[in-house]
C-alpha cells in the first residue's frame, strides 16, 4: 500500500479508537509530554544498543506518537537507510514532522495509519513499536501487519508494559480515584484495550504465533519513571492519563465534585513515593518482544 493510499484507508475509517486518540488523548498527551516521553524512554533506552539494526536498513515504527524513536532509529541506519513513523494521531504527527525537520533528519517520513487496518506493504528490515501494540483492540491484526510489513527474515521489537503489580506508576492511583468514584462501565470511551492488555506472557507468544511470528523472546526490563516534577503535576497527570484519569473521566460530574477530596489522597499517596531532584519518581515494568519474520 502506498503513503496515499494508507492515508485515505486510514482517514476514511477511523475507528472509534483512533477518534479517541485524536479527540481525547491528544491535547493531554501533548500536556504531559515531559512526562510521558522522559518515562517511555527509560524503556527503550534499555534496549536500544542492541536492536538488531544496522546502516543502510529500512525501518518502521509503528505508533510513533512524537516521532522520538523514529529520529533515533534514523540516526541508527544512517543517511542510506531510511525510517518510516506511522501513528493514527494527527497532532504526533504534525509534532514529529516538525521536529525531525528542526534537527535537520531528512531520512525519517510521518504518515498517517491505523495499524491494525494496513501498514505500507514495503518490506522493511526491521519493524519497532515502544508502547503502542497494547492499545489494538484487534492485537493479531495489528501485529501481523506489523509482520506483512517485514522483508522475510526481517526482526521486529515491541515494548509493552507488564503486569499491574509491577508499574505502581499507572496503578497506584486509579487504587486511589476507585475509593471515591465508580469503575468505567463496559460502554466507556477508551483508545483500546489499555496498558496492561499484553502484560500476560504466555497470551502475548500465543497472539506472535497467531499472527505468524517465530522465535518470540519476552525481555523482562525494570526501570523508574518521572510521573511529575512535583506533587501537583503528578496528581494533575494521573487524572488526565492512564487508567486513573479514565475513571476519572468516565465518572463526569461526579468526579468533578469530588475533586478536592481526590486530589488530597492522591497528595497523600503521591507523597509517600521517592521524590529525586528531578520530581515523582515511580516503579515501571515493561516487556521487550523480540521477534521474527519467518523466511517462507
Ligand atoms: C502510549 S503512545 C506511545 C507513543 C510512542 N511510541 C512513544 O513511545 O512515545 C501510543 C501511540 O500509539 C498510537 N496508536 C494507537 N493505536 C494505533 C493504531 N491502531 N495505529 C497506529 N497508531 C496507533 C497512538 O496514537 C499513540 O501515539
Amino acid at each position: 500500500m502506498t503513503a496515499t493510499e494508507l492515508a485515505t484507508a486510514a482517514q476514511s475509517e477511523d475507528s472509534a479508537f483512533v477518534e479517541f486518540w485524536n479527540e481525547v488523548l491528544a491535547p493531554k498527551f501533548i500536556k504531559f509530554k515531559h512526562v510521558l516521553v522522559d518515562g517511555l524512554t527509560q524503556h527503550s533506552e534499555a534496549v536500544f544498543p542492541s536492536l538488531p539494526v544496522k546502516k543502510g536498513d529500512r525501518v518502521l515504527d509503528v505508533g510513533c506518537g512524537f516521532g522520538d524513536t523514529a529520529i533515533k532509529l534514523a540516526k541508527l541506519v544512517g543517511p542510506e537507510g531510511e525510517v518510516v513513523g506511522v501513528d493514527c494521531c494527527d497532532a504526533f504527527l504534525e509534532y514529529a514532522t516538525k521536529d525531525a525537520a528542526d534537527k535537520g533528519i531528512t531520512n525519517v517520513s510521518f504518515m498517517r495509519g491505523d495499524a491494525e487496518i494496513a501498514l505500507p506493504a514495503e518490506e522493511f528490515d526491521f519493524v519497532f513499536a515502544r508502547f503502542g501494540t497494547m492499545f489494538f483492540a484487534n492485537p493479531v491484526a495489528g501485529l501481523r501487519n506489523m509482520r506483512k510489513a517485514l522483508r522475510p527474515g526481517g526482526k521486529m521489537v515491541h515494548i509493552v508494559w507488564r503486569q499491574r503489580a509491577d508499574n505502581p506508576w499507572l496503578s497506584m492511583a486509579k487504587d486511589v480515584v476507585l475509593q471515591f468514584l465508580p469503575q468505567p462501565g463496559e460502554d466507556a470511551l477508551t483508545c483500546g484495550p489499555g496498558p496492561f492488555s499484553m502484560s500476560n506472557e504466555e497470551t502475548v507468544k500465543i497472539m506472535m504465533k497467531s499472527a505468524g511470528y517465530e522465535d518470540t523472546e519476552l525481555r523482562r526490563v525494570d526501570a523508574p519513571v518521572l510521573v511529575g516534577n512535583d506533587v501537583s503535576d503528578a496528581i494533575a497527570f494521573q487524572l488526565a492519563i492512564g487508567p486513573a484519569g479514565e475513571v476519572f473521566r468516565e465518572a463526569g460530574e461526579k468526579a468533578e465534585q469530588m475533586r478536592d477530596e481526590i486530589e488530597a489522597a492522591l497528595a497523600e499517596a503521591i507523597n509517600r513515593q521517592k521524590i529525586s531532584a528531578d520530581g515523582i519518581v515511580m516503579d515501571s515494568s515493561s516487556w521487550v518482544i523480540s521477534a521474527t519474520n519467518p523466511v517462507q
